[in-house]
């Protein structure tokens, strides 16, 4: 049994280990399925989807998604518990694994919304909204949530959140560990200026040893992520998952224990590549997918011009395998140029 001073870190097959966080724009199924090459075991995230779009707008263009991508998880943004509900079935009849409610975000359309981060101030309507989820399906119900908001510092306020919507029955926090400040910042410095207090997050998995407590905000390093799970049972990644993929490519061995999916970035690239050439048989421009994958050599010679290649708005109408022997011999050069000169062949790596 966890103590109060030492929780027992969640074992390496619990689907919370590891996740990359939802992100608008973003994690769309093309970067999920990017990120699949990279990684068997982290659990992904869509989007979030609002729970108006899902009931009145086109539901296979947000609920769609390729068999690849499992385990991945659905994000919600709503607050009306019937809406919510109605959402969950959604969600559990479209094959996703779980179904996660977004109380973090602190755009203003969100807001307007009476939703995302501003529900924190609003703990029973969110414990009303996740027992409406829960009641209606199977699959774990999830809260993401931030440590609080605007000037509320107190622990004692997230404590109380969580104890309350945990009392409706949710068993996994996702904890941003910084607040959400609803007034003067774009939800990108939302992202960046609160400070990040992760000490709070660390209390909460103390005081619910029973809930499975995952950390997000700020995490980088392979060495950061394996010691935030010394104290809670789950890292969430965001930015650098996105910006820095080839990190991913290590996660199934280190935090799973199982060989991961990718030998090299080459071979990543070329099943990507195959992907390209499915969606644009597909009728669906390739640059869509191609614009999650643009990280994929970061750190090596070459980087640089590779992606140069791959965004080059004049080889858009070319096909994907196409565009990769240019891109292909454009590193080459690059890098080949590099080691010639004598400069290391990280210089060009931005
Ligand atoms: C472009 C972008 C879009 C985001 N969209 C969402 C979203 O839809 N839902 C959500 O809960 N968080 C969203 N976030 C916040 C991330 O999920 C995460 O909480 C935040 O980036 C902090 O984690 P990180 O420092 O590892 O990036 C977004 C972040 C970014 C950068």
């Amino acid at each position: 049994m966890p103590t109060q001073e030492e929780p027992t870190p969640t074992p390496a097959s619990s689907p919370w280990r590891l996740s990359v966080a939802p992100m608008l724009d973003w994690t769309d199924r093309h970067c999920r399925r990017f990120h699949r090459l990279l990684t068997r075991q982290t659990l992904l995230y869509t989007e979030m989807v609002t729970t108006g779009a899902l009931l009145h707008g086109d539901q296979p263009r947000h609920l769609d998604f390729n068999e690849e991508e499992h385990p991945v998880a659905l994000q919600l943004g709503g607050s009306e518990p019937a809406d919510l509900a109605a959402c969950a079935k959604l969600a559990e009849r479209w094959g996703y694994d779980e179904v996660n409610l977004n109380c973090g975000c602190p755009s203003e359309r969100v807001q307007r919304g009476a939703f995302g981060a501003c529900l924190m101030a609003e703990p029973d309507l969110v414990a009303d909204g996740v027992k409406a989820m829960r009641d209606a399906v199977g699959i774990p119900v999830t809260v993401k949530h931030r440590i609080g908001i605007d000037k509320i510092e107190s622990y004692d306020f997230v404590r109380d959140f969580v104890g309350r919507i945990a009392d409706a029955g949710c068993e996994v926090f996702i904890v941003h560990a910084r607040n959400a400040w609803l007034k003067g910042l774009s939800p990108k410095e939302n992202r960046e200026v609160p400070p990040l207090r992760y000490a709070l997050v660390h209390q909460l998995k103390r005081e619910f040893p029973h809930l499975t407590i995952v950390i997000n905000g700020g995490l980088k390093t392979d060495d950061e992520i394996a010691e935030q799970l010394q104290h809670v049972d789950g890292v969430m990644v965001g930015r650098q998952a996105y910006h820095e993929p080839w990190q991913m490519a290590g996660w199934d061995e280190r935090f799973f224990g199982t060989p991961g999916p990718a030998q090299s970035r080459e071979q990543v690239e070329q099943a990507w590549v195959q992907y390209l050439e499915r969606v644009v048989e597909s009728g669906r421009p390739w640059p869509q997918a191609m614009r999650h994958a643009l990280g994929l050599y970061n750190g090596l010679g070459g980087a640089r011009r590779w992606r140069q290649i791959w965004s080059d708005h004049k080889l858009k109408a070319l096909r994907p395998g196409e565009v990769a022997l240019q891109a292909a011999q454009a590193r080459a050069q690059q890098a080949g140029m590099r080691s010639a000169t004598g400069v290391g062949p990280l210089a060009d790596a931005a």
